[in-house]
């Protein structure tokens, strides 16, 4: 154990509404939260933008499992976890506010973006050409599928523009929206920058027109409270690895039943589709046409687990918690000479800096010498926001509810000091 991590137990809390209108305080134990996840004693570990550390149930729930497939062979371990992987399902469906038969379980955001964006464009959703809107912050990992689309439907592809406070702008998108638009994308949370889009803005539009909006929800699942029934999204997606603390290698994937009939996914197979004669198939219904027959079951029983224990501490608690950490983390880093560029508006647990005259690569390098994992997000995966702002690359770093006060001291220091 490193002697250099300061821990500070504070127990800070949230405000909640119950049911009968009173306010509640929901206070989290950050003493326990850290006897919960074993890698707090290893490092500070500000990179849960990247991935985050899992609590220890997690890593238990993935490890039993792995045990039992070598104990009772993948298969027959597969019949004895089908609630568990039923809860996963289930309790990804409670964190968004939606129905568990919409829910497919993917093995990263990319995968679940691209299951339902080609999806669409097999059913022939963009044979006819039209737009697709997309906004600065789309990861690039989306984006390529658009542009790979392009080469094969007239496409065109439109940015929506914000205002100066980082705000949607509401009379542009209004003036986009019409018959030739097919899709709209948006980011909750990029990847580079703390900014939460206020992408309900684009559901209540989008849902009244019919156009399907696809909504990147990776870097918010987790972090922030997160209802896809009040968003009107048609499509949402993430990934475990991030703030729902879940393993490597999961992703979930939400499509509103109404478009999931419409989709021809690609890449089915027996659990997504019925063969029913040597010319024709049947997709399933829902959400089960997007699923695969092999994926890892003992990361997707433990990424239920994650989701259950963000549950249970309380998505505003975890929200309130990041905020606060994340906030000092801000001011400290200005105090520190650093710029931060996290753009304007409501700002998630994301914070991205530079240092004058300090290469990224190198900064990030001296602290993780100093015992701190973040990371340097680039251009290359946000070339619209970044490249707007003539920024190459920043460091990126990111609290969760397990850090303390004292590590973001400790980070601020330490680029003080660079
Ligand atoms: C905002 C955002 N969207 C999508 C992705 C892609 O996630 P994955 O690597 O799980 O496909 C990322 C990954 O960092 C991301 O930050």
């Amino acid at each position: 154990m490193t002697t250099w991590v300061l821990i500070s137990l504070t127990r800070p809390s949230a405000h909640l509404w119950d049911n009968s209108g009173y306010r509640q305080q929901v206070s989290l134990d950050v003493g326990q939260l850290r006897a919960d996840t074993p890698g707090c004693e290893e490092i500070i570990h500000l990179n849960n933008a990247g991935a985050a550390l899992s609590p220890r149930s997690v890593t238990n729930a993935v490890t039993d499992h792995l045990r039992l497939e070598s104990q009772l062979g993948g298969y027959e371990a597969a019949e004895t976890a089908a609630d568990k992987i039923m809860h996963t399902r289930s309790s990804i469906a409670q964190l968004l506010s939606v129905d568990a038969a919409d829910i497919a379980l993917t093995h990263s955001d990319t995968s679940a973006w691209t299951k339902a964006f080609w999806g669409l464009a097999l059913a022939g959703w963009f044979s006819s050409g039209g737009t697709v809107l997309v906004d600065s912050g789309v990861y690039n990992s989306h984006y390529f599928a658009l542009l790979q689309a392009q080469q094969l439907f007239d496409l065109q592809i439109e940015l929506m523009q914000l205002n100066e406070d980082g705000s949607l702008n509401l009379d542009d998108l209004d003036s986009r929206l019409d018959s030739s638009t097919k899709m709209v994308t948006a980011t909750h949370v990029g990847t580079h920058k703390g900014a939460v889009s206020d992408v309900a803005q684009i559901g209540a539009r989008t849902r009244a027109l019919g156009i399907p909006f696809f909504l990147d929800a990776c870097q918010s699942a987790g972090q922030l409270p997160l209802n896809l029934s009040s968003i009107q999204c048609d499509v949402a997606t993430g990934t475990g690895r991030k703030f729902l603390r879940g393993p490597r290698g999961t992703g979930w994937l939400f499509v509103r039943e109404e478009w999931a009939e419409r989709m021809q996914p690609p890449g089915i197979d027996g659990s997504s589709a019925t063969w029913t004669s040597l010319s024709s198939f049947e997709l399933l219904p829902r959400a089960e046409r997007f699923q695969e027959f092999e994926y890892p079951i003992a990361a997707q029983i433990g990424l239920g687990v994650a989701v259950s224990y963000a549950l249970e501490l309380g998505i505003e608690a975890i929200a309130n918690r990041i905020s606060g950490l994340s906030a000092k983390l801000r001011t400290g880093l200005q105090q520190a000479g650093a710029k931060v560029h996290d753009g304007p508006g409501p700002q998630s647990g994301i914070v991205s800096f530079t240092l004058p005259n300090v290469d990224c690569d190198y900064l990030a390098g001296q602290l993780k010498l100093a015992g701190i994992n973040l990371s340097v997000t680039r251009a290359a995966w946000t070339r619209f926001d970044m490249g707007q702002r003539g920024l190459e690359a920043a460091v990126r770093a990111s609290p969760h509810v397990y850090n303390t006060e004292a590590e973001i001291d400790y980070l601020v220091n330490q680029v003080a000091a660079s």
